[in-house]
C-alpha cells in the first residue's frame, strides 16, 4: 500500500512482485533452508554451498550484536524477505516481538506459516509503516534499500527520497537505538559494452526502475538524524552468496524449470551472475552501515 502522495515516486509494487512472487518453492531451491536473500559471512576457504546456512546465520548474529538487539522488546526488519531474521531474533536472541515489512504477499504467507507468535510480517511499504505503541528498540534493512528509490528520479529527487527513508526510520526508533543497514552501492561504472548491457538488463527487466544508491546519497540522507557508528564495505559477502545460489540452482535446474519455467530460470541465472561478477570486480559495493539514532 502506498499513499496517493508518494505513489508516483515509489518503485512499482508490481515490479517487486514480479521478482518476489515467482513461488516460495523456487526460492527455497535457490536460497537453501535459511531463505536469506542477501550476503553471508563465509570464512576464507569454506565451501560456499556446504556452509551457506552457517554463513547466513553468522551474518544475522553479527548484525544482532551490532544493533544491540538481543533481549529487546521490539525490533523492526525493513524488507524482511521470508522472515529469517525475525525468527532468529525471537528464537535465539530473546527479542520479544519482531516486526517485518515486505511488499511480497508470498513472503508474508511464508512468515505466517512459521507459526511463531512473536513475529509478524506486514505487506506494506516502508513509508506506510507505523509502530504500534512504543517506538522500536532496533532496526535492520538488509539488502532491501536497493528497491526503495526509482532510477527515473533526478539526482536531487533521489537524495530527497533517501532523506524521507532515513527520517521514517528515525521516527520509528527510540533515541540512541541502532539501525543496521546492508546495501549495495555503485560508483561510476566503467564504460564497457557487456557491462552496460548487463546493467540495463538488471534495471529494465529484472528489477525494473530500481536504483542502486551512491554512498553520497546515503550520507546526505542520514545527516543529522543518525551517527555513523561503523561502516565497512564487504562486496564479497554478497558475491559469495550469489555464487552459492548459482551452484544450488545448477544442481537442481530441471526441478527449478518444472517449478517455474525456462525463461524464469534463465533470468535468475543471468542476474545472479551479473551481481556476482560486478561485486567481485568492485563495480558494486555492499556496505554494512551501523547507525545510532540521534535524539
Ligand atoms: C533482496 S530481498 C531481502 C530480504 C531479506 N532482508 C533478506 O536479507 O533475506 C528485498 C526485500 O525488500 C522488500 N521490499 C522491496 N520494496 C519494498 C518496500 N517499498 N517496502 C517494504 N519492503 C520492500 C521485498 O519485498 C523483499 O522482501
Amino acid at each position: 500500500m502506498t499513499t496517493a502522495e508518494t505513489r508516483s515516486i515509489n518503485p512499482d509494487v508490481d515490479a517487486i512482485r514480479h521478482h518476489y512472487e515467482v513461488g516460495n518453492d523456487l526460492y527455497r531451491l535457490i536460497l537453501g533452508p535459511t531463505m536469506m536473500y542477501s550476503g553471508g559471512y563465509w570464512e576464507d576457504g569454506e565451501d560456499l554451498v556446504a556452509t551457506l546456512d552457517e554463513a547466513q546465520e553468522r551474518k544475522l548474529d553479527v548484525f544482532t550484536d551490532l544493533a544491540q538487539a538481543a533481549g529487546k522488546a521490539k525490533v523492526l526488519d525493513i524488507g524482511c524477505g521470508w522472515g529469517t531474521m525475525l525468527n532468529r531474533l525471537t528464537t535465539v536472541h530473546g527479542v520479544q516481538q519482531a516486526v517485518g515489512v515486505t511488499l511480497s504477499r508470498t513472503q508474508a504467507d511464508f512468515v505466517a506459516a512459521l507459526d511463531n507468535p512473536a513475529i509478524h510480517a506486514r505487506v506494506e511499504s516502508w513509508e506506510d509503516h507505523k509502530a504500534d505503541g512504543e517506538p522500536y528498540d532496533a532496526a535492520f534493512c538488509i539488502n532491501a534499500l536497493e528497491h526503495f528509490v526509482l532510477s527515473s528520479l533526478t539526482p536531487k529527487e533521489r537524495t530527497q527520497r533517501y532523506r524521507v527513508f532515513f527520517k521514517q526510520v528515525h521516527s520509528l526508533l527510540k533515541p540512541g537505538a541502532r539501525f543496521v543497514l546492508h546495501t549495495m552501492t555503485v560508483e561510476n561504472p566503467p564504460l564497457r559494452r557487456q557491462l552496460l548491457d548487463d546493467l540495463k538488463f538488471l534495471q529494465r527487466e529484472e528489477f525494473e526502475g530500481c536504483h542502486i544508491p551512491r554512498l553520497p546519497e546515503l550520507a546526505a540522507g542520514l545527516d543529522g538524524l543518525f551517527e555513523v557508528t561503523e561502516i565497512r564495505n564487504e562486496p564479497e559477502s554478497f558475491a559469495r552468496a550469489c555464487r552459492a545460489w548459482l551452484q544450488l540452482l545448477a544442481a537442481r535446474r530441471d526441478e527449478a524449470v518444472a517449478m517455474a519455467d525456462e525463461t524464469t530460470v534463465q533470468r535468475f541465472e543471468r542476474y545472479l551472475d551479473i551481481f556476482a561478477y560486478t561485486l567481485e570486480d568492485h563495480i558494486f559495493n555492499n556496505f554494512r552501515v551501523t547507525l545510532t539514532r540521534r535524539a
